[in-house]
C-alpha cells in the first residue's frame, strides 16, 4: 500500500528514486512522483499510471541539479488518482510524501481553510503538509512534532522544507525504515527499496522523528534524542530479480520447494521448537486474504485430526467485534508483510485483554513480528508478486505442522513415522507438481474464455478450494467464487450453465463420495467439471492428479497446481499477472 523513497548524499537522487519506486511498486502503483532539491529551489514531477510513465515524463523535463529527493508510489484512500492527488504534495514551505490515512483529516481541513489555506488535491496527505508548514517557523523537527499531535491515523512521512536541506522522516503505523550509506542515507517503506545501495538500516518506531543528512541520523522522540541499533538485513541483492522468469509470480511459485525445505527443516528435526497449543483452551485464528485462508487449513486441520476447537476471523470483522476472552486463550495471526492494519489491530486487540498471541509471518522487521509475543518466521523470502504463492505454502506447511504436533500431544497420531516421512518429501514432491506445466497450460486453455467458475470442495478440500479461487479472480479478473460442495444447490446452482467451469478439489478420503454426487449434480447442469485429486477418477473429466500423500500436508500439493492454473489464465487474458488492478500487496490501511 504505496510506497516510500528518500535520499540524501552526494549523488543526484533520480536514478535512486525511480529505482526504489519500482522496486516498491508491488505496494501501489496508481500514480507515482518526486520531489528534488538544492539549497534554492526544489522540483515536484508526478504522473498517473505506473513508474515507467513517472519516467519518461523525467527524461522529458528539465531538471534542476540536486542530490536530496523523496518519491512515493500511490495505491488512492482519499481522492481518485489523478496528478493532483499524486504525493510529493506542497503546502508552503513543505513538500512530503506520506503512507497511510490522517483519519481527522476532514476536520482538520475545514480548521485550515477557516485559517486560509487553499487546498490543490482531495488528499489527506496535504492536511498534513498544511499543518507542519502552520507550525514552522525555524526548527523542523518541533513543527513535525506540534502536527504529530493534531493527526489521528496511521502514517509514514517523508518531509522537505525549502529552506533547509535535510531529510526528516517519521512514522506511526505504517513502516518506515532509515537505511544507512557510506556519505549517503536513505527513508524507505521496504528495505527492497534500498538493497541495491546498503543493507543497514535503523527501524524507526512509533512517533520518533529522524532528522537525516549524508552523514548523520538524530532520531527523536518528543524532542529528545533516542539511541537507535543499526541492523543488517541477510535479504540477497538478487532476491528481487526475476532471475529470467517472465513474471515474479512464476518465479515464486517455482521457488516453493526452496523455501519449503528451509522453513520446515528446523521443526522437522525438533518439533518442539514450535510453541504448544495444548497449553490453551481455546485457538483463534486471525488474518486477511490468502493469510486467512491459509488458517482456513489450519482450523480443519486443528479440529479434523487434533480434536482442537478453532475460532477463524477475518481480522477487519475481528478487531471490531465483542469477543469474548473467558477462556485461556492464543490468538494466532497470520500474515505475510506483517504491516496489514487490520491484523495488527486484532493483535493489539488480544495484547490489550492480556491474550498471548502468536505470529506466523514473513517479514522479520515488521511490526506484527516485532509485537506478538511468540513468532514463527516463515522463509519466503521478498514475496513481490502482489497474488501471494510461495507465502501461502509456508503458512500451511506451519499450521499443519503445528496441527500434528498438537495431535502427537494429545496421543491422536496413528502414524506417527508416515506424517514425518511425507513432510520430508514435500520439497521433492512439490517440484514434481509444479514441473508438469502442460496439464496447467491445458486447462487455462479451456477456461480462459469464460466469466464465471466455481470452485466446490468439502472439509479440508473447500478451504484448498477458497485460495484456488480467490488466486484466479485475482490475477484473470474472471469471477470465480468457492462453495462448500454440499452448499452449492441451495441456490446458487441456478448459476451453473452450459459449459461453466466448476473445479472439483476431492482428496479427504472420507467425503470424497458426497463430492462426488455434487460432481454429478452440476455435471448434469451442463457444467464442465475439472477435477483436482490426489487419485484418478474414472471419468471424462480433465484431471490433475497429484501423489497422495499425509492429510496434513495434501493441500500443500493441491494449491502449487491453482496457482499455476490462475498464473497460465490471467496469461491468455493478457492481464498484468504481477500487478493486478486495483489491488496491493500489503493493506496498511484499514
Ligand atoms: C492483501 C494482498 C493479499 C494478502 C492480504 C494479507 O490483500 O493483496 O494477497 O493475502 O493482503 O496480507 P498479509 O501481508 O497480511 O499476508
Amino acid at each position: 500500500m504505496c510506497g516510500i523513497i528518500g535520499y540524501i548524499g552526494n549523488n543526484n537522487p533520480i536514478n535512486i528514486l525511480i529505482n526504489g519506486l519500482k522496486n516498491l511498486e508491488y505496494r501501489g502503483y496508481d500514480s507515482a512522483g518526486i520531489a528534488i532539491k538544492n539549497e534554492k529551489e526544489l522540483q515536484v514531477i508526478k504522473s498517473v499510471g505506473k513508474i515507467v510513465n513517472l519516467e519518461e515524463k523525467i527524461k522529458s523535463l528539465k531538471v534542476i541539479e540536486s542530490n536530496l529527493g523523496i518519491a512515493h508510489t500511490r495505491w488512492a484512500t482519499h481522492g481518485k488518482p489523478s496528478e493532483e492527488n499524486a504525493h510529493p504534495h506542497t503546502v508552503g514551505k513543505v513538500t512530503l510524501v506520506h503512507n497511510g490515512i490522517i483519519e481527522n483529516a476532514s476536520e482538520l481541513r475545514e480548521k485550515l481553510v477557516k485559517e486560509g489555506v487553499i487546498f490543490h488535491s482531495e488528499t489527506d496527505t496535504e492536511v498534513v503538509a498544511a499543518l507542519i508548514n502552520k507550525y514552522y517557523e525555524k526548527d523542523p523537527v518541533k513543527a513535525i512534532n506540534k502536527t504529530l499531535k493534531e493527526v489521528k491515523g496511521s502514517y509514514a512521512l517523508g518531509i522537505l522544507f525549502i529552506d533547509n536541506n535535510h531529510l526528516y522522516a517519521t512514522r506511526k503505523d505504517s513502516p518506515l525504515i532509515i537505511g544507512l550509506g557510506k556519505d549517503e542515507n536513505f527513508i524507505a517503506s521496504d528495505i527492497a527499496a534500498i538493497i541495491d545501495y546498503t543493507n543497514k538500516y535503523i527501524l524507526l518506531e512509533e512517533g520518533e522523528i529522524a532528522d537525516i543528512t549524508k552523514d548523520k541520523v538524530v532520531v527523536t522522540k518528543d524532542e529528545k534524542e533516542v539511541e537507535k541499533e543499526v541492523h543488517t538485513t541477510n535479504m540477497e541483492k538478487d532476491a528481487k530479480d526475476k532471475c529470467g522468469y517472465e513474471h515474479y509470480m512464476l518465479k515464486e511459485i517455482m521457488e516453493e520447494p526452496v523455501v519449503l525445505e528451509k522453513t520446515l527443516k528446523p521443526y522437522l528435526e525438533d518439533l518442539n521448537k514450535l510453541p504448544s497449543l495444548t497449553d490453551y483452551e481455546e485457538i483463534h485464528i486471525v488474518a486477511c486474504g490468502s493469510a486467512m485462508y491459509a488458517g482456513m487449513i489450519g482450523k480443519a486441520l486443528l479440529e479434523e485430526y487434533a480434536n482442537t476447537k478453532v475460532e477463524i476471523d477475518v481480522a477487519s470483522e475481528y478487531r471490531y467485534k465483542n469477543i469474548i476472552y473467558d477462556r485461556k486463550t492464543l490468538v494466532i495471526l497470520i500474515s505475510q508483510s506483517g504491516e496489514t492494519a487490520d491484523t495488527i489491530a486484532a493483535m493489539r486487540k488480544a495484547k490489550e485483554n492480556k491474550v498471548e498471541t502468536l505470529a506466523i509471518v514473513n517479514v522479520k522487521t515488521s511490526t506484527i513480528a516485532r509485537e506478538s509475543d511468540q513468532k514463527i518466521f516463515i522463509e519466503a523470502g521478498p514475496e513481490i508478486a502482489v497474488a501471494t504463492t510461495k507465502a501461502y505454502i509456508l503458512q500451511v506447511g506451519i499450521m499443519a505442522l503445528l496441527a500434528y504436533k498438537t495431535a502427537l500431544t494429545k496421543g491422536l497420531v496413528k502414524d506417527n513415522d508416515k506424517v514425518l516421512e511425507d513432510a520430508k518429501k514435500l520439497p521433492r514432491l512439490v517440484k514434481e507438481v509444479l514441473d508438469r506445466k502442460d496439464e496447467y497450460k491445458k486447462i487455462a486453455k479451456e477456461i480462459y474464455t469464460k466469466e464465471d467458475i466455481f470452485f466446490i470442495g468439502r472439509k479440508i478440500d473447500y478451504a484448498t478450494s477458497q485460495e484456488g479461487s480467490l488466486k484466479l479472480k485475482e490475477v484473470s479478473y474472471i469471477h470465480s467464487e468457492a462453495y462448500q460442495a454440499g452448499e452449492l444447490k441451495h441456490g446458487t446452482i441456478s448459476l451453473i450453465e452450459d459449459d461453466m467451469p466448476v473445479f472439483a478439489i476431492l482428496t479427504d478420503d472420507t467425503i470424497k463420495d458426497k463430492t462426488i454426487s455434487n460432481i454429478e449434480e452440476v455435471k448434469s447442469r451442463g457444467a464442465k467439471t475439472i477435477i483436482i485429486s490426489n487419485e484418478r477418477w474414472n471419468t471424462n473429466d480433465l484431471q490433475v492428479v497429484v501423489p497422495k500423500i499425509s492429510e496434513y500436508f495434501q493441500p500443500i500439493l493441491i494449491v502449487p497446481t491453482l496457482q499455476l492454473i490462475a498464473y497460465e489464465t490471467a496469461k491468455l487474458r493478457g492481464c498484468d499477472i504481477d500487478k493486478p488492478k486495483n489491488l496491493a500487496k500489503s493493506v496498511t490501511v484499514e
